[in-house]
């Protein structure tokens, strides 16, 4: 971990929601920009590693035992079948393997990274926190490691986090992992969202870049917090502690107004894609590829047509994993990346959004990614 370079301190009440004379653009309180001049030195997402468990649950499956149906869940969704987490498996299990995986993919030790930050929603425990359990498992003894929570948009938050320490020269290769075991705050008992999650994970190095045709280029975050109770997992926290009442009230599972949060993300990923391609001076035109935070084919497909992007510059994999919450973008630049389509100098729009409400874009120029084979 570097200590932070002289002369790049907080900035100063009247300095936020501007660009100071550096160019730096602070927060304005109505979503954050990351402006180009942040992301300096460049930062790129160099190296990419997945996991996703063995078991494979279909639709067909599901429909046993719930009120349901392969023909509602594909047309209303887009999900075929997804990969659950054995019992015992947690959300470390398969990050420390995508982490594994990420490191080998870009030839790097874990003794080379400065940083571990894990986005999750469904964390091994309160805490400590699930970074410490995949530092263990991948043998990075006296790494920084956090976790940080932004539900679905964790991965953005996180991507955008690592690479606020890197630009700051506070640290030079750092580990983002999006891992996942919904199917563990699930009530499988409740159609309307047993259906539509599944578990696995991702993770991503960062490190510097050298060149123009790679690189992260900006972020866009924000959350509305007026939306906080439409997604959530009510017990288990410091407000509703677990009690006899909370699981006989099934309150320690995930809850969802799903009419609500379907409006809400076909919104606010076509706000968020127009902010940040304005704020730095690209257009629609210019992405190559779209990879939306996958949670509905509908909600993919109406954002994709609002933003006028063609049907083959979107990226979509939802059919076989569902929503797999923070993991959803990685297992997403992983296929892309095997199947060609992150290389060369592409531009690609990351846009993920879920409980807060949150939602973050993320713009990144590839070169290439490395990917475990
Ligand atoms: O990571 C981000 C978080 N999540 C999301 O982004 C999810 C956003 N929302 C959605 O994807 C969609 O709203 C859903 C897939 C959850 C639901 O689709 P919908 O078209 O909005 O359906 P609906 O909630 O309006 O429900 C329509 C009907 C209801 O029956 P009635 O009241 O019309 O008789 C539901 O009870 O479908 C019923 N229903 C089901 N039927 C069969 C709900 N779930 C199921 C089910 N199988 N699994």
């Amino acid at each position: 971990m570097r200590s932070l370079p002289a002369g790049r301190s907080s900035p100063s009440p009247s300095q936020k929601g501007k660009n100071d004379r550096r160019g730096f653009h602070h927060l304005s309180g109505r979503g954050v920009f990351l402006s180009k001049p942040l992301i300096f030195p460049p930062v790129k997402i160099s190296a990419v590693g997945t996991y996703v468990p063995e078991r494979v649950m279909t639709n067909d499956e599901l429909s046993l035992s719930l009120d349901t149906s392969d023909e509602w869940i594909s047309s209303r969704s887009g999900i075929r079948e997804r990969h659950i987490a054995e019992n015992g498996q947690a959300a470390s299990d398969m990050g420390a393997i995508a982490a594994r995986r990420a490191l080998a993919a870009a030839e790097a030790s874990p003794g080379d990274i400065d940083l571990i930050i894990v986005a999750s929603l469904s964390p091994d425990m309160i805490f400590p926190p699930t970074a410490s359990f995949i530092s263990g498992a991948i043998g990075a003894n006296g790494t920084p490691a956090f976790d940080l929570s932004a539900a679905c948009t964790g991965f953005i938050y996180a991507l955008a986090a690592g690479s606020s320490f890197i630009a700051s020269g506070q640290a030079e290769r750092v580990l983002v992992v999006g891992a996942e075991a919904v199917s563990k705050m699930i009530d499988w008992a409740d159609r309307s969202t047993a259906v539509l999650f599944g578990d696995g994970a991702g993770a991503v190095l960062l490190e510097p870049a050298s060149g123009e045709g790679e690189g992260i280029i900006g972020f866009d975050l924000g959350n509305d917090p007026e939306g906080a109770d439409l997604l959530d997992l009510p017990a288990g926290g410091s407000r509703l502690p677990a009690s006899r009442e909370t699981i006989e009230n099934r309150l320690h599972f995930l809850k969802m107004n799903g009419r609500e949060v379907f409006k809400f993300a076909t919104r606010i990923i076509v706000s968020s894609a127009r902010k940040v391609l304005a704020e730095h001076g690209l257009r629609v035109e210019d992405v190559d590829l779209f990879v939306p935070h996958q949670a509905n084919i509908r909600i993919i497909d109406t954002a994709a047509r609002k933003l006028g992007i063609p049907p083959e510059r979107v990226f979509s994999n939802l059919e076989r994993y569902g929503n797999t919450s923070c993991a959803s973008i990685p297992l997403c630049l992983d296929e892309a990346a095997a199947a060609g389509r992150l290389g060369g100098g592409s531009l690609a729009l990351m846009v993920g959004f879920g409980a807060g409400l949150s939602w973050g874009s993320c713009l990144a120029r590839f070169d290439e990614l490395k990917r475990a084979t």
